[in-house]
C-alpha cells in the first residue's frame, strides 16, 4: 500500500486496478498516510493559504426532481424564494467589503432564469466588481447559454459529476437525466474556457468501491481546475431521505486522493462536510482541501436552501463570520486569502 500512495504523490496517477486496492484497503493507517501526504502537497503548492468564495443561493425554484435532493422540483414542503438582481447585487456589495473577491452564484435549475435575465445580473456583477471572479452553479444548460454567459463575464461552472458510472447515475436521477448529458455540458463549459468544476457525494446511496474509482478515473481524464466532494446528507423530504449519511472518513480519504491526484486543483471544504462534524471544514483542509466557500444568501432565506438536513448556514458558514473562520484556520496554521486565487496562480 506504501509504494501506491508514494506512486500516487509522485505520478498524480494510478492505474484503476490500484485505486481499487487503495480505496478497499482504506484503514485508518493508510488514510493517515495519504492525508499527511496531501496536506504535503497542498502546502507546497498554495503556502499557509486558504481561498475564499461568497456562496449566493439566488433561487432554490428547480425544475429537475433528483432523488436525494432538498430542492427537488416534487418536495413540496420545501418553501421557494428567489432572489432580485438588486438583492443579489447586495450580496455581492457586502461580500466585496467582507473580502471576497469570487463569488458563486447557485441555484436550483430554475425557468426564470432566461439567458437574457442571468446574463444581466452576470454583467452588472462584472461591471461593478471588475477584479472578481464570477462562478456559476445552475446546472444544465445549452452551449449557446453557456457562451452568453461567459461572454457577459463568467469565468467559472460548478457542475458536479454526481457519480461516473451510468447505472449509479440512473438510480440518483430521473429518466430524463442522464450521465451522458452531464459530462457532455462539462467538457463544453470547458471548450468555451471557463474553469470548470466536477465531483461527486461521497456514500450516496448505491455508491461502491467500483463506481468510486469511475469517479477518480473520470476526474483523471476531464482534469478539471475544481473538484466538489461532500458527504451525501439525507433530507427527510425526498426519496433518498431515509438513506444513511456518507461518512466524514471516507470524504477525508478521498479529498486526499484528489489532491494528491490534481496538485493544483482547487478543493474546497464543503459545507456538507462542516455540516456532520463540527471539525469537518478543519479537517478537509488538514486532508489537502484549500478553499472554503461561506455563504453570502441574505440569512432570511438561507434556510430555505435546505439540499439536505441540518445544513449549517450562521457562525462561521456565514461570509459575516470570516473573524470566526479565520480563528478557526489559524488555530491549524492557515490562514484566509483575499485575492480570486485562479487555477494556475
Ligand atoms: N447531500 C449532500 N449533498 C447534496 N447535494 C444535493 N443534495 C445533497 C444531499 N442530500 C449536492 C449535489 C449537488 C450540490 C449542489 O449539492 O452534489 O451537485
Amino acid at each position: 500500500m506504501e509504494q501506491r500512495i508514494e506512486r500516487l504523490a509522485r505520478e498524480h496517477t494510478l492505474p484503476p486496478e490500484d485505486f481499487r486496492a487503495l480505496l478497499a484497503g482504506m484503514t485508518p493507517a493508510v488514510r493517515e498516510n495519504l492525508r499527511r501526504r496531501a496536506r504535503e502537497a497542498a502546502r507546497a503548492r498554495f503556502g499557509n493559504r486558504i481561498y475564499t468564495r461568497g456562496l449566493i443561493e439566488f433561487t432554490n425554484y428547480c425544475r429537475n426532481d433528483c432523488y436525494y435532493c432538498g430542492i427537488r422540483r416534487s418536495n413540496a414542503a420545501a418553501q421557494r424564494y428567489r432572489l432580485t438582481k438588486e438583492e443579489i447585487l447586495d450580496c455581492c456589495r457586502e461580500g466585496y467589503a467582507l473580502g471576497f473577491r469570487t463569488f458563486v452564484l447557485q441555484g436550483g435549475e430554475d425557468g426564470y432564469f432566461t439567458d437574457d435575465r442571468l446574463a444581466e445580473i452576470v454583467a452588472a456583477i462584472r461591471a461593478g466588481y471588475p477584479d472578481c471572479a464570477i462562478t456559476l452553479s445552475v446546472g444544465e444548460r445549452s452551449r449557446e447559454s453557456y457562451q452568453r454567459l461567459f461572454d457577459a463575464g463568467a469565468n467559472r461552472y460548478l457542475l458536479r459529476h454526481e457519480t461516473a458510472d451510468c447505472a449509479h447515475y440512473a438510480s440518483l436521477h430521473p429518466r430524463e437525466l442522464s450521465l451522458a448529458h452531464r459530462m457532455e455540458c462539462l467538457y463544453t463549459l470547458k471548450e468555451i474556457g471557463y474553469q470548470v468544476g466536477a465531483g461527486f457525494m461521497v456514500g450516496s446511496p448505491g455508491q461502491t468501491v467500483d463506481t468510486l474509482v469511475k469517479d477518480l478515473c473520470f476526474l483523471q481524464e476531464l482534469h478539471p481546475q475544481m473538484v466538489g466532494i461532500g458527504p451525501f446528507i439525507p433530507q427527510k423530504d425526498t426519496p433518498l431521505g431515509g438513506e444513511k449519511a456518507g461518512t466524514l472518513e471516507d470524504t477525508l480519504g478521498l479529498l486526499a486522493i484528489i489532491r494528491l491526484m490534481l496538485p493544483d486543483v482547487l478543493l474546497p471544504a464543503t459545507t456538507a462536510l462542516g455540516t456532520i462534524h463540527p471539525r469537518g471544514r478543519e479537517e478537509g483542509i488538514l486532508s489537502g482541501a484549500n478553499v472554503v466557500m461561506p455563504n453570502l444568501s441574505p440569512a432570511a432565506v438561507r434556510r430555505k436552501y435546505a439540499l439536505y438536513d441540518n445544513k449549517v448556514s450562521f457562525g462561521e458558514e456565514a461570509a459575516q463570520g470570516w473573524r470566526l473562520l479565520e480563528q478557526r484556520m489559524e488555530a491549524i496554521g492557515y490562514t484566509l486569502a483575499v485575492e480570486r486565487g485562479d487555477y494556475g496562480d
